[in-house]
């Protein structure tokens, strides 16, 4: 089968021929019909991934071979969700086919396009894994009340996790650029204020209609000003800032009444330790956290509810094929991916 593979690093990932995925117990093989594209891919492309490596998480397509008992989901059914793409030389969505457990697929309603399931995967999981597992909130219906801070409210993730938010029953103040202002409130965001007039303007304006402050928060950026921002919009008494890279200890100690919780979404789908950092030294190994997958596979139960209560993955961007990534992959790192998902068609 065709792969976009990661070869060495001076040139790359390159459109390579691999052998297809050999099933492991509880494995689906899917036919990868869509790709969707997350900052973690060019990151993986460039600092992580050996050669040989099939890159790529979000995925959707039809399933195209079940290991023997495997009885949720049947060959022909269409599925999405998300791997550890740019780890393993065997199950990345930067392929033809890839092999999943087939516990951790959303099978997906008539409703919902195979390109559109694509973009979803690790912005959803993201959000659930902050705001629902972590932050202790319920799925709808749910009863939560009072406001909920999310820096970075234009970004995959934001999109996602603003809807997820007032789903369960949040209002949502949010930071964004100003060209995405409509598009944060079409997913939910009742305020949102423009991050680049700088820290003091936006904590003053959060403090302001929150009526001072949020226990609660979820900072997709996690770098630069953003922990300082999302601590600060935290009230007196304390309360959780969930982030999505790791943050530096100097700023978090400035805030000892704000508990820091960084996730890391691959703790979903791995049942043994694993080590990730840069290839050229200096990696960290992962645990598995107990509870976590399991968590996931009961979460993915959800999806067709969200989706149907309104749901939504970031607006889709089709970007070609496997041999179109790497030109994505530049994009997002030169910071041109703004309120939107790069998809590929397999
Ligand atoms: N831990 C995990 O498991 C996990 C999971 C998912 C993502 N992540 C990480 O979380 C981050 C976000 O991922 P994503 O997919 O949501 O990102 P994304 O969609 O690629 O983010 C693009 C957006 O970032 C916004 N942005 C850039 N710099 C900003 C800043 N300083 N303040 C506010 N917004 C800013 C831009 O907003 P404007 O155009 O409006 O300015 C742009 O719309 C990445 O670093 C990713 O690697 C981690």
């Amino acid at each position: 089968m065709k792969a976009l593979v990661e070869n060495d690093a001076e040139t790359g990932p390159v459109v390579a021929t691999v052998p297809v995925p050999t099933l492991q117990p509880g494995d689906i093989l899917v036919k990868v019909a869509y790709a969707g594209q997350n900052p973690t891919d060019w990151k993986h492309a460039a600092w992580i991934s050996r050669a040989g490596d099939i890159l790529g998480c979000d995925f959707a397509g039809t399933v195209a071979a079940v290991q023997d008992g495997e009885t949720r989901v049947a060959v022909g059914d269409r599925v999405a969700g998300s791997v550890h793409g740019g780890k393993f030389n065997d199950r990345g969505s930067y392929a033809e086919y890839l092999r999943v457990p087939g516990d951790l697929v959303w099978k997906l309603p008539a409703q919902v396009e195979l390109q559109d399931a694509a973009a979803i995967g690790v912005a959803l999981g993201t959000s659930i894994q902050a705001i629902v597992q972590s932050q202790g909130n319920a799925f709808p219906p749910a009863q939560a009340s009072g406001w909920y801070f999310i820096y970075g409210g234009s970004t995959g993730v934001g999109l996602v996790a603003t809807k997820l938010a007032k789903l369960l029953g949040f209002k949502v103040v949010t930071v964004a650029s100003p060209k995405n202002f409509d598009l944060v409130k079409s997913y939910g965001a009742d305020e949102v204020f423009d991050y680049r007039e700088g820290a003091d303007a936006v904590v003053a304006n959060v403090l302001r209609v929150t009526s001072g402050g949020v226990k609660q928060a979820l900072d997709t950026i996690s770098e630069g000003a953003s922990l300082a921002i999302s601590a600060r919009v935290i009230v007196p008494e304390g309360g959780q800032v969930n982030l999505t890279l790791t943050p530096d200890a100097a700023t978090t100690a400035a805030y000892p009444h704000v508990k820091f919780v960084p996730k890391l979404m691959y703790t979903y789908m791995t049942q043994e330790p694993f080590s990730i950092g840069p290839r050229a030294g200096g990696a960290v190994t992962v645990p598995v956290i107990p509870g976590d997958r399991e968590f996931y596979a009961q979460a993915l139960t959800h999806y067709t509810d969200l989706y149907e209560r309104g749901i939504r993955p970031p607006p889709v961007v089709l970007r070609g094929g496997l041999e179109d990534i790497p030109a994505g992959f530049k994009d997002m790192q030169d910071g041109k991916v703004s309120g939107e998902r790069y998809v590929y068609k397999l």
